[in-house]
């Protein structure tokens, strides 16, 4: 009589057999808000190949701390350029960024007006909110 299998969930909820390594990405995100100096904050985020940065982004929010803020509009298909940030201080689009298994540094674009966290304010200024021009 054989030992049954044993399984895990993973970080995008799919279920793995438990004799696979977990990988784990560290991300070192710069948090603020407008006026506020940078603190880093530190997340383990399970790693499956095929993530992207944004995914790991969203398993923080749904997992770890929703208070992250972070901006998407279309999940992958690089139309809406809403989820630009910099990943090793190289300018990237979250959804087509991938994940790694090693230490990650996410900051927030360096050259716009800081609003939350990794969200920065990226709309042509006669396309903003009076309160925001
Ligand atoms: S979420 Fe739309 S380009 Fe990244």
């Amino acid at each position: 009589m054989g030992a049954s299998p044993a399984y895990y969930i993973d970080g995008s909820d799919r279920v793995k057999p438990m004799n696979q390594p977990k990988q784990i990405a560290q991300l070192s995100i710069s948090r603020a808000t407008f006026g506020e100096t940078a603190r880093i904050e530190r997340f383990d985020v399970p790693f499956e190949s095929g993530q992207s940065v944004l995914d790991a982004l969203r398993w923080i929010r749904a997992h770890q701390d929703p208070t992250l803020a972070i901006r998407y509009a279309c999940t992958s298909a690089n139309t809406c350029k809403e989820c630009m940030l910099q990943v090793d201080g190289k300018t990237v689009y979250a959804c087509t960024a991938r994940l790694e298994p090693r230490a990650m540094h996410i900051a927030p674009l360096p050259n716009k007006r800081l609003v939350r966290d990794l969200v920065t304010e990226i709309a042509p200024p006669d396309e903003r909110m009076p309160t925001m021009r």
